[in-house]
């Protein structure tokens, strides 16, 4: 049966509605400080299921379990002195951890595609903290967008891609981080899965060690597929001028004469927060045959997370 997409305000009214849909076993989209979530029960397979169904995502691919503080997480995953100390420094916020999982957490076992670890995040956003008190349990929780396309930063980015697929969204406004969280794997060395909104060099200073970067080739995250965030158009990187079919996306003082900016000042928090959005404006300005192309952004702070999207976006297309 298709819904019809309900639009919920961001008030104690709506959020409750949100947590009686999800108690149903229904999908509500809700805003977290990175992007919109895609929410459902964690606990339940007719839930999650539902979650890779509208998503039209491959189910070897684990998704993130969103808690509302470190105390629910610890009843999930076994957590270590790094564990403790990541938390400790990065809850709540924009950092994923994966740790290994607790025997009888109650976990569907769709949501860890059968993996000895599962994903943990406690995100910031006060609607999500607020949903997830009210719902009181955990909430699975990708990416609201349809696998392989541009993430969502808005309530209208979602309804745009899952409208109809889903029970309702929360409108909590634009994300303030916009990229996702950053994913560090700690059942064995500390090692980077994904880049993200937490900058790796802050993620270091509070381990007290370097970070290794995840085992080449081998994919334990839709995120690191190399065709991924992808707009329609094509998308060329490091462009310091655009070619006569291409909407030039810039950075910085150097592209003042560009289409769209990510950051006319350089400022990589900027960027991050309007990546996604700009991406989709670009498409849309580019139109049929049209291109896009992108200026170079410095592999630094959260350039990284921002230069990992680019370059999946970017990468050929299946
Ligand atoms: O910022 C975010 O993390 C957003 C918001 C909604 O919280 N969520 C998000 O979820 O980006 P998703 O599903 O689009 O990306 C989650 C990533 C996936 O790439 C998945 O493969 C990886 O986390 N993941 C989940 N469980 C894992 C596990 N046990 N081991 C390794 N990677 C895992
Ligand atoms: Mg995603």
């Amino acid at each position: 049966m298709m819904p019809v997409t309900a639009c919920l305000a961001p008030t104690p009214e709506g959020i409750a509605q949100a947590a009686d849909l999800l108690r149903k076993g229904g999908l509500v989209a809700f805003p977290t400080e990175t992007v919109y979530g895609l929410g459902g029960d964690a606990r339940s397979d007719h839930a999650v299921a539902r979650i890779f169904a509208a998503k039209g995502r491959p189910h070897f691919n684990p998704l993130i379990v969103h808690l509302p503080d470190a105390a629910a997480a610890r009843g999930l995953a076994v957590f270590d002195a790094r564990a403790d100390a990541l938390a400790a420094a990065f809850w709540p916020g924009p950092l994923t951890l994966v740790l290994p999982l607790r025997a009888g957490s109650g976990l569907s076992g769709l949501v860890t595609a059968g993996l000895p670890t599962v994903a943990l995040r406690v995100p910031a956003h006060p609607v999500a903290q607020a949903l997830l008190q009210l719902f009181g349990g955990p909430l699975a929780a990708p990416s609201a967008n349809p696998s392989g396309r541009v993430s969502p930063t808005r309530a209208a980015h979602v309804t745009e891609g899952l409208g109809g697929r889903i029970e309702a969204v929360i409108d909590g406004g634009a994300c303030a981080v916009g990229v996702e969280s950053t994913i560090v794997g700690l059942d064995g060395a500390a090692r980077l899965l994904r880049p993200g909104g937490v900058p790796v060099e802050a993620l270091e200073t509070a381990l007290g060690q370097p970070l290794l970067l995840r085992e080449a080739g081998k994919i334990t995250a839709p995120g690191q597929l190399a065709a991924h965030y992808a707009p329609g158009a094509p998308v060329r990187l490091d462009a310091i001028a655009a070619r006569p079919n291409e909407v030039w996306i810039g950075f910085g003082p150097q592209s003042a004469g560009a289409a769209l900016t990510l950051s006319g000042t350089g400022d990589l928090a900027e960027a991050a927060a309007r990546l996604f959005h700009t991406l989709r404006e670009a498409d849309r300005l580019a139109g049929p045959g049209g291109a896009i192309a992108v200026a170079p952004i410095p592999e630094r702070g959260l350039g990284r997370a921002i230069n990992d999207r680019l370059r999946r976006a970017a990468a050929p297309r299946a």
